[in-house]
């Protein structure tokens, strides 16, 4: 399934707030009218329209059966963009804030074991995963590492799942999550599913690149340093000019090499959803009709960049002449 038709935007009560560690608070969202909302799968995430109008993207962490609420957590960051210290500062409760999807690209696949290695506020979407490992019976570890005890949300509720696989690693009482060593020593067929800070996914996708191609599924907050994502913000040599035609607004734009595809949809469609602008969020994933979209960005798969029907607007650009987006 393409998930793009699960994208409506809907709005959203917050029913709760509740602070679940030294600067990580949670958030309940219900239907506004009571009702039920789209079913997800772990790893999922939706966008999250701020009161500010600010949009960031947070992975669902609640228990993936529940139909009638979700739930994100979001970690205050003192030298974040704004959004989180929004969250923190603003009394929430009982507001209708407006999300999007969600939407899943760091879905569970099936595997003999999975190694979960979550690093502070990347436990989100690993909760959400362990979760439905362990109600699937299915074999699993996982290590979650964070500077202090204090500081790390739902070290209970992961110990309740099951203590013996979940391992507890603050920082300051043992040191750094060993993870050359813990995937090394995992067993052949192992999915490792990581989420965390930038130098710990560094860290495993190194370890995997040379250890177990193939193996690793990663989520990411930010681009990867030197490049990734951002490379597309200046275009490679060659990449050049091309066209886009907006197939429900019926317009045809000129995309010239010094702008990106969002800066110009932006001018016609104002309204087009786009958060990080570095190709990692995900929040301008766009539906392809036709033309081959050429892929900066770092949140779609081998699989989906070969199948094209979708791209994120903020960096990718176009290898056909004519590309056209069903916006
Ligand atoms: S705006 Fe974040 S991926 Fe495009």
């Amino acid at each position: 399934m393409n998930d793009l038709d699960l994208l409506a935007t809907r709005d959203v009560l917050v029913e709760q707030v509740r602070l679940e560690a030294a600067g990580v608070v949670s958030l309940t969202l219900v239907d506004p009218d009571g009702g039920t909302l789209p079913p997800w799968t772990p790893g999922a995430h939706i966008d999250l329209r701020l009161p500010s109008g600010t949009v960031r993207q947070y992975s669902l962490c609640g228990p993936p059966g529940d139909p009638r609420s979700y739930t994100v957590a979001v970690l205050r960051e003192e030298d974040g963009r704004g959004g989180s210290a929004e969250v923190h500062d603003t009394a929430l409760v009982g507001r209708v804030l407006r999300i999007r999807g969600p939407r899943n690209h760091f879905a569970l696949v099936d595997a003999p074991h999975y190694l979960f290695l979550a690093g502070g506020i990347g436990v989100t979407p690993i909760l959400a995963m362990a979760r439905q490992a362990a109600a699937d019976g299915a074999s699993w570890e996982l290590y979650y590492g964070g500077r202090t005890r204090a500081g790390m949300a739902f070290t209970g509720t992961l110990s309740a799942i099951d203590a013996g696989r979940v391992h507890i690693v603050p920082t300051d009482e043992q040191g750094m999550l060993p993870v050359a060593a813990l995937v090394d020593a995992a067993p052949a067929g192992t999915a490792v599913y990581c989420c965390g800070p930038e130098g710990m996914v560094q860290a495993v996708t190194e370890v995997c690149a040379r250890a177990r191609p193939g193996a690793l599924h990663v989520e990411r907050f930010g681009a990867p340093p030197g490049g990734g994502a951002a490379d597309a913000r200046s275009p490679s040599p060659g990449a050049g000019h091309f066209t886009v035609e907006l197939r429900r607004s019926g317009l045809t734009l000129d995309v010239p090499p010094e702008r990106t595809l969002l800066d110009v949809v932006r001018e016609v469609a104002p309204d087009v959803a786009f958060s990080c602008e570095e190709g990692y969020c995900g929040s301008c994933e766009t539906k392809v009709l036709a033309g081959v979209p050429e892929h900066h960005d770092t949140v779609l798969s081998d699989e989906e960049r070969e199948r094209g029907d979708t791209m994120m607007i903020c960096v990718g650009r176009s290898a056909s002449e004519l590309l056209t987006l069903d916006l």
